[in-house]
C-alpha cells in the first residue's frame, strides 16, 4: 500500500531521533505499520545547523505553519515543544486540516490537551502524545489500554529524567548540582529552558496528562501544587541516605474519599526498600493503582533521543494502522472537571 507521508516540525534531540530510528528500522516498522513511512517535510529555525543527519530528500519549510499546507503530508509531527507559540499553532492548524498529529509535547496538551482533544474528537482525527510522558515507558497505552477497565484511584512517579539523573548522580558521585545539569543537557534529557525540569514543572504537566487519563477528568494544570529540586544540596541526600531514605521528585495524584482530585509535585523522602527508591539516572517509574489490578510498577528510560523516538514512532504505526483511540480514553465521559488541590492546602 502507499506510503504514510510525513511531516516533521522541530528537528531537536526527539526530531532528529525519530528521523534516525525511521531510517534504520524501516523495514520492520513498514511490517508492522502496514505500509512504509516516509519522510517528506521538514521544519526548524536554523536551516544551516548541522544537525549529523543528511535533510537533502525532504522539503525545507521556513514557518512550521507552512508545512501543514503541504499536501503531500498525511500526518503533522510536532517535536518543537512549550504550550504556546509555532507548537500550538501548528497542532491546532493541523488538527483543523483533519491530518492527524503526533506530538511528545507535555506541555502543550497538559495546558491545552482538553481544547486540541475537542478539535481533533471534532474531526475525527487523531491527537497522539505517548512520547509526552515518561519517555521511552508506553505509560499511556498502559493506562488508556491496558488498564480502560479498573477504576484507578492513585498514580505517580518519577516523571523527569533531568532531576532523577541530578539527584541520583549527585548522590552517587557527590558532583556539584549546576554541572551535572549541565551533563543532562549535553546528553538531550534536559527541555530548552531546564528550569522547567529542577522547577518541576515538567512533572507537573506530565502528572496533569497521566491523572486526567487516569480518573477519566479533565486536570486543571494551574492548581497543582509544584515545588522542584532547585534548594536540593549534597547534605540533603547524606542525611536522606544515612535514615535509609533517597531522595526523589514524585509527581502524585490520588482521589480522595470525597472524590477530588489531589495532584502534587515536590521531592520525597522514599524509602530504600522502595520499588521507587531503586531508579536512577535518567530513568523514571510510574506506579497506578487500581481496584482490580492492585498495583503496577512501569519503569524505564524516561527521556532521550532514543527511548523517545521509539515512543513517536508507535504513535505513528498507530496512526498508519488506524487503531488509535480517542484522545482521553473510552472512558473519558466529560463530566463535571475533577477540582486539584491547590496551594493553600500544603
Ligand atoms: P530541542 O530543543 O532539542 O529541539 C527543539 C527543536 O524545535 C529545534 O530543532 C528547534 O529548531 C525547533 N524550533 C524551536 N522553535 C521553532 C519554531 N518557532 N519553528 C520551527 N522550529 C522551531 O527539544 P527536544 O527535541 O528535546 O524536545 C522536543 C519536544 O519533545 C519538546 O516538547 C519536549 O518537551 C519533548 N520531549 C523531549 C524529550 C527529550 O528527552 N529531549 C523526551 C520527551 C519529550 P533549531 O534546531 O533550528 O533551533
Ligand atoms: N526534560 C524531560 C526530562 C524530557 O528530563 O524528563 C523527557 O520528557
Amino acid at each position: 500500500s502507499s506510503p504514510l507521508r510525513l511531516g516533521i516540525v522541530g528537528l531537536g534531540t526527539v526530531g532528529v531521533g525519530v528521523l534516525r530510528l525511521l531510517e534504520k528500522n524501516a523495514a520492520v516498522i513498514a511490517a508492522r505499520a502496514g505500509c512504509a513511512l516516509k519522510v517528506v517535510a521538514v521544519s526548524s529555525r536554523d536551516r544551516h545547523r548541522n544537525r549529523g543527519v543528511d535533510l537533502s530528500g525532504y522539503r525545507w519549510y521556513e514557518q512550521p505553519e507552512a508545512l501543514v499546507d503541504d499536501p503531500e503530508v498525511d500526518v503533522v509531527i510536532e517535536l518543537i515543544g512549550g504550550a504556546e507559540g509555532a507548537a500550538r499553532s501548528v497542532v491546532k492548524k493541523a488538527l483543523q486540516a483533519v491530518k492527524p498529529v503526533v506530538t511528545a509535547n507535555k506541555a502543550l496538551i497538559a495546558v491545552h490537551g482538553v481544547e486540541l482533544a475537542d478539535i481533533a474528537q471534532k474531526n475525527s482525527v487523531p491527537l497522539m502524545f505517548e512520547a509526552a510522558v515518561a519517555g521511552g515507558i508506553p505509560v499511556i497505552k498502559a493506562i488508556r489500554e491496558g488498564l480502560a477497565a479498573d477504576h484507578l484511584y492513585w498514580v505517580g512517579g518519577i516523571l523527569n529524567g533531568t532531576c532523577n539523573y541530578i539527584l541520583s548522580t549527585m548522590r552517587k558521585t557527590g558532583r556539584d548540582f549546576a554541572e551535572i545539569l549541565k551533563e543532562a543537557q549535553a546528553l538531550g534529557y534536559a527541555e530548552a529552558d531546564p528550569s522547567t525540569d529542577i522547577d518541576g514543572i515538567d512533572t507537573a504537566h506530565k502528572l496533569c496528562i497521566l491523572a486526567a487519563l487516569s480518573f477519566g477528568m479533565p486536570v486543571d494544570f494551574s492548581s497543582i501544587y509544584i515545588e522542584g529540586i532547585r534548594h536540593i544540596g549534597a547534605d540533603d541526600l547524606h542525611f536522606a541516605e544515612k535514615m535509609g531514605y533517597r531522595l526523589k521528585l514524585l509527581g502524585i495524584s490520588c482521589l480522595t474519599r470525597n472524590g477530588e482530585l489531589e495532584a502534587r509535585v515536590h521531592p520525597c523522602l522514599v524509602a530504600g526498600g522502595h520499588p521507587l527508591g531503586y531508579v536512577d539516572g535518567v530513568f523514571n517509574a510510574i506506579v497506578a493503582k487500581g481496584d482490580f489490578i492492585g498495583q503496577l510498577t512501569l519503569e524505564g528510560p524516561g527521556a532521550g533521543a532514543g527511548p523517545t523516538a521509539t515512543a513517536v514512532v508507535a504513535d505513528l504505526i498507530d496512526v498508519a494502522r488506524g487503531s488509535t483511540v480517542p484522545v482521553w480514553g473510552a472512558y473519558h465521559s466529560g463530566g463535571s472537571p475533577i477540582r486539584s488541590v491547590s496551594r493553600d492546602m500544603f
